[in-house]
């Protein structure tokens, strides 16, 4: 009986390390931003007009508009064509970046 429960804690602990080392990691992110600083500035303050800044969001947010356009619920070519190479974790790591930026 007390094998069962200390089992049944190791994997519960299991699956939260597992939780946790699929969030994003904003220094991998900053690694991945270069493709992106072009449209939407170094620190996700973009220059132009065209873009939006992305600095400051919510990580969620960022990361489910990012998913959005990889699945093409969200349409934009420009976006589409640089998130589809993209891994779940990569998105990940950029959205935990930019959400780390000041948005000013
Ligand atoms: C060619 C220019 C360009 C590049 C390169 C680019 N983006 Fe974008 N991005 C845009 C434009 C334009 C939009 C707004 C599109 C729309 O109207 O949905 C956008 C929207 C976004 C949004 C949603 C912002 C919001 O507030 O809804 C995120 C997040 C984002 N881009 C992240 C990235 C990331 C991360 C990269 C690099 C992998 C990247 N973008 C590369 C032009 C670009």
């Amino acid at each position: 009986m007390k094998t069962t429960l200390r089992l049944a804690a190791v994997g519960m602990l299991v699956g939260f390390v597992g939780t946790v080392a699929a969030a994003g990691d904003p220094a991998a992110g900053e690694q991945k931003a270069n493709a992106c600083a072009g449209c939407h500035g170094k620190t996700g303050i973009s220059s132009s007009p065209q873009n939006p800044n992305i600095a400051g969001q919510h990580e969620q947010a960022l990361y489910d508009s990012m998913i959005a356009y990889k699945e093409g619920k969200r349409d934009h070519p420009a976006m589409k064509a640089f998130i589809a190479p993209l891994s779940d974790q990569d998105i990940a790591d950029l959205a935990a970046f930019y959400a780390s930026q000041p948005c000013k």
